[in-house]
């Protein structure tokens, strides 16, 4: 049975109507049309789907909608602000640490929790903390060349 459940994504609260297993991915990418949260393993195994939850970093292919009530809930599409890329995206984008993009999104969320938590992660703690996150196009280097970027050039953390 569904139930009517109300959720903060962006900024934005939204009236749903969920069933009891629907997970978040489910609800962002078929119900608020949000598909910059990508479906990848859909097991929580490849990080393609993390969007910030309260500002840390979840797996929405294993959360369920209805645990997201009353938390703020932040999507790909949500972390520009005023029309300005989030230095993370403007630094993937000059370092080249993206091709095809499917893991982009993760992976730049992934990694705006790690500047949310921490003032100045080292490259070992960058790439321990992002390591759920995989890419089959790029290798690595200049996905943890771009977050080492952003922090430097925003000071960011806490
Ligand atoms: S789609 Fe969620 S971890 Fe792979
Ligand atoms: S850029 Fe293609 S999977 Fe990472």
């Amino acid at each position: 049975m569904k139930s009517a459940i109300k959720l903060k994504v962006n900024g934005d609260d939204h009236e749903l109507l969920v069933s009891p297993n629907n997970t978040l991915l489910e609800v962002l990418r078929e119900k608020l049309g949000l598909t910059g949260t990508k479906q990848g393993c859909d097991l929580g195994a490849c990080g393609a789907c993390t969007v910030l939850v309260d500002g840390e970093s979840r797996l929405s292919c294993i959360m369920l909608a209805v645990d997201a009530v009353g938390k703020e809930i932040i999507t790909i599409e949500g972390i520009e602000e005023n029309g300005h890329l989030d230095p993370l995206q403007a630094a993937f984008v000059e370092k080249g640490g993206l091709q095809c993009g499917f893991c982009t999104p993760g992976m730049i969320l992934t990694a705006r929790s790690i500047l949310n938590e921490e003032a100045r992660p080292t490259e070992e703690t960058i790439k321990r903390k992002m390591a759920g996150n995989l890419c089959r196009c790029t290798g690595y280097k200049k996905i943890v060349e771009a977050v080492m970027t952003a922090n430097e050039q925003t000071g960011e953390g806490a």
